[in-house]
């Protein structure tokens, strides 16, 4: 795993004064999440969060539905050592088993577009239910991101490509929801984009 990028210095970086996000925010975010997957009925009994970075997911389910088993994982030693996740890179690795929601925010960006494409299968392989993601794309760089606290240092590629690979194994649910294809969750016609 040749990558020094995630290093003490970049979370120092990224997640001290103005954080792209917040423990708060992330809080905010995973609680609406998990209870869109109780309107769809998903039984969220595992998580797995890829490129957990400080692991905020992980210690929201921890407080808040402890009896859900947590996964968390990341590529970077330091993240790793310090914030208690194993080492792996999505881009080359698949858990045994599947989880009901996989959560991957703000990760795919660092990779290149063959290491994307592959993360997004490995993404899929290990999602039973709902995969939550979230990756800037090339429009929001131009329009939507605040570039002072926002790592620009990534692979921008556009919505399309990366729709292009998801809807291969998900139907798009909006909100960065993603509900896999062929599963148990049937989502009414104007809950997806397909
Ligand atoms: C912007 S941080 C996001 C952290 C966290 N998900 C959050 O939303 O706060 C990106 C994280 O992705 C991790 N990462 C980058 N490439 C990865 C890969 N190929 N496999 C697993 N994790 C990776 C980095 O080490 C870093 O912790």
């Amino acid at each position: 795993m040749p990558r020094q990028k995630f290093d003490a210095s970049y979370y120092r970086r990224f997640y001290s004064s103005t954080p792209v996000h917040s423990r708060k925010k992330v809080e905010e975010l995973a609680t609406a999440v998990h209870a869109m997957c109780s309107w769809w009925d998903v039984p969220v009994k595992s998580v797995l969060d890829v490129g957990a970075g400080l692991g905020y997911w992980r210690d929201w389910y921890a407080k808040t539905h402890p009896r859900v088993k947590r996964l968390s994982v990341d590529i970077s030693a330091h993240a790793c050592e310090k914030y208690g996740h194993e080492r792996h890179d999505i881009a080359e690795w698949c858990p045994r088993t599947s989880f009901d929601l996989v959560v991957c925010h703000g990760v795919l960006q660092y990779l290149t577009s063959s290491q994307a494409e592959r993360a997004i299968t490995n993404l899929a392989t290990a999602t039973r239910h709902v995969l939550y993601l979230e990756v800037p794309t090339t429009d929001d760089i131009e329009h939507s991101i605040d570039a002072k606290s926002t790592d620009l240092d990534i692979h921008a590629r556009s919505g399309a490509w990366y729709r292009k690979q998801l809807l291969r194994h998900f139907d798009q649910a909006g909100a960065g929801l993603w509900v896999k294809r062929d599963g148990d969750v049937v989502l009414y016609e104007l809950e997806r984009s397909r």
